[in-house]
């Protein structure tokens, strides 16, 4: 692509943990990629921590953010104690994208909530790994999109490198979906693997701590949380309807006996944590629920094993569609991002 053709696109960064070192890193990595297959050139205008923004007015190199890989913020003439995001939004104008990375409440949505709603504003996309603010008030949040003629997506909070909503919103155009069910949380889904290969609960929890696949504190995967917003999510968006997390039932693996996973497994049966959303009668509500279900060979997801993750959709004109993979871990959630981003500019093809 030549270089009159390349769009440069200022970014915002919202939170600056692994997933937000993961994108700047794959950033750095795909430079020459971006411009040359889609004529973009990515810039980090700022990124913002709990207590101010690095930002200088100009595209920021990391050496602008961390030294020898600590954040550097004692006499960093880039960090600006106490800058808000909005006003960086401001003084820039229109025209560039929020990459929204923080640690987010699912009760208030805070604070990617808010600084969402700051980038729809100031005319600026958003694309998303957190979950709480979409959680929280995605149909507000897609009005004020709208509103404002941008876009929000969020690859990175609906099982991230595992493709789902592009499956949902673009590849079944025009079927009608009919069911979906999903292995959404890699976590609970390794443990699960390793109790089916002998492993009992706290030994396999153990072992993803010490893989680093699990949290220190695993509540929110094992207890099927994730799971549960993820379906709550992916059901909302592709079928633009505004079910709330209250509406999923949700019964996650926490301390699950290894006898159930291992009489199963001689029954040539799995034990998966199915997130499942399924259509009421006659139109009505569907049921939204998370829970530790018996699968047989038959079943599209019963290969899914370890970290991975997949997805089927029932549909009325192009049967059960079924995607599996997807890298579960900081680099997938931020390769997601920048795939959505890639989405939002890319040159109609
Ligand atoms: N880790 C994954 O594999 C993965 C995958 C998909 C989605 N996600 C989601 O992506 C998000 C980030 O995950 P993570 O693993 O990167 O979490 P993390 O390492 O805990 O990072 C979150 C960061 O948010 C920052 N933060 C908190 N409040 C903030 C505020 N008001 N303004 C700006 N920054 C704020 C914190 O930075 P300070 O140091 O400034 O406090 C912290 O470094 C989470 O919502 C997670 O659920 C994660």
């Amino acid at each position: 692509m030549d270089s009159l053709s390349v769009k440069t696109v200022p970014l915002v960064i919202t939170g600056f943990g692994h997933v937000g070192r993961a994108f700047v890193s794959l950033l750095r990595e795909k430079t020459e990629d971006l411009e040359r297959r889609y004529g973009l050139s990515l810039r980090i205008l700022a990124v913002a921590r709990t207590e101010g923004c690095f930002y200088s007015g100009d595209a920021l190199e990391v050496r602008q953010i961390s030294r020898a890989g600590d954040l550097w913020t004692t006499g960093n003439p880039s960090w600006q104690e106490g800058l808000k995001i909005a006003d960086v939004l401001e003084r820039h104008g229109q025209g560039g994208c929020l990459v929204e990375c923080t640690a987010s409440d699912l009760e208030t949505g805070e604070p990617g909530l808010s600084y969402i709603t700051a980038a729809f504003h100031a005319g600026w996309h958003a694309v998303a790994a957190s979950k709480g603010a979409l959680v929280v008030g995605l149909p507000a949040l897609k009005a004020v999109a709208a509103e404002n003629g941008v876009f929000l997506k969020f690859s990175g909070a609906t099982a991230a490198a595992l493709p789902t909503l592009d499956v949902g919103l673009f590849s079944l155009a025009g079927a009608r979906i009919e069911g979906i069910q999903g292995i959404l949380n890699g976590t609970s889904n390794y443990i699960l693997t390793r109790m089916g290969e002998g492993l009992d609960y706290d030994e396999a929890l153990k072992e993803a701590q010490d893989k680093g696949i699990a949290e220190p504190d695993p509540a929110h995967d094992v207890g099927g949380w994730d799971s549960a917003c993820k379906i709550l999510l992916i059901t909302n968006a592709c079928l633009d309807a505004a079910y709330v997390l209250k509406d999923v039932k949700v019964s996650g693996i926490t301390g699950m006996a290894v006898d159930f996973v291992q009489s199963a497994r001689r029954e040539g049966r799995s034990v998966k944590l199915l997130a499942t959303a399924a259509p009421g009668r006659q139109g009505g509500r569907w049921s939204l629920d998370v829970r530790p279900s018996l699968v047989d060979s038959s079943h599209p997801l019963v290969h899914v094993n370890g970290t991975e993750k997949g997805i089927t959709f029932l549909t009325d004109s192009m049967g059960s569609v079924t995607v599996t993979g997807g890298r579960s871990n900081p680099r997938g959630a931020a390769a997601a991002l920048l795939k959505d981003i890639i989405n939002i500019y890319r040159p109609p093809f």
